[in-house]
């Protein structure tokens, strides 16, 4: 069994120099479960290196919140694959903010998988329905969509450090959390649908995360369960004891 992820992306909040700030308390806050849980931070772009150094000797790692799939080139104001890397393990992809905002299409978050890969950097891939297509009854055939066209042509090999994180949009940033028992089914069919595109063991390898206004009140109703790996944190990441909350609850 894989560790738990957690993961706090911090989304267009903080400075470089607030960012240490914020990443020396959660070191300091999540000390005791470090060994037990993969912790993630997901500063802005600006703020990596900082943070990176911050968290040099710790056991956290350090995530990009977006990138562009090609390495170089004309593309003013995008951040490349390899400067991610000179900085980050892992890189959040496909967030539903991408999509709604940047017009990111699930080719472009299937760009974005292969180049993660090809750089080393451990893919969070962000997938979820909004609530016309839940109110609708089309979440299943919304998260497939996007999983077969986001994760196409990946195969086994490639998909093994694939992170999902089912976060429903209606859920983001709203005090309106997914009930667990419907996010423990999504979660399930994300897992079986892994397992049939990429085998049981690739599907059972990758880690399936909930994200949408967890909390420490709310966090232990995810991560107890079996089926659910780990949590994506937006704004309950940005306080370093209240993160370290659900850090302990995925533990
Ligand atoms: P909130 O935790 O603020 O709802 O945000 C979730 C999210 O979008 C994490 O990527």
């Amino acid at each position: 069994m894989p560790r738990p992820l957690v993961a706090g992306n911090w989304k267009m909040n903080g400075t470089a120099a607030t960012a240490v700030g914020l990443t020396e308390a959660v070191i300091a806050a999540t000390a005791a479960d470090a060994d037990a849980v993969q912790i993630v931070l997901a500063p802005p772009f600006t703020a990596l290196p900082a943070v990176a150094a911050a968290l040099a000797g710790s056991q956290l790692r350090l995530a990009a919140q977006d990138m562009h799939w090609l390495e170089r080139g004309a593309m003013t104001g995008a951040v490349s694959p390899p400067m991610v890397a000179e900085f980050a393990s892992h890189v959040i992809l496909g967030h539903s903010e991408r999509r709604a905002h940047f017009g990111e299409t699930d080719i472009d978050v299937n760009r974005k998988v292969h180049a993660a890969i090809r750089h080393g950097l451990a893919p969070i891939v962000c997938v979820g329905e909004t609530r016309l297509q839940r109110d609708e009854g089309r979440t299943d055939a919304v998260i497939e969509c996007q999983l077969r066209l986001g994760l196409g042509d990946l195969g086994a090999d490639r998909s093994a450090s694939l992170a999902i994180a089912y976060e429903p949009v209606w859920a983001i940033g709203s005090n309106d959390p997914c009930d667990p028992d419907e996010a423990d089914r999504v979660i399930g069919q994300i897992r079986d649908w892994l397992a049939g595109a990429f085998g049981d063991e690739a599907g059972s390898r990758a880690r399936l995360l909930y994200g949408g206004s967890v909390t420490s009140g709310n966090a232990v109703q995810y991560l107890s369960r079996p089926g659910i790996d780990g949590a994506l944190v937006g704004g309950a990441s940005l306080d370093a004891d209240g993160f370290a909350a659900i850090v302990r609850a995925a533990r």
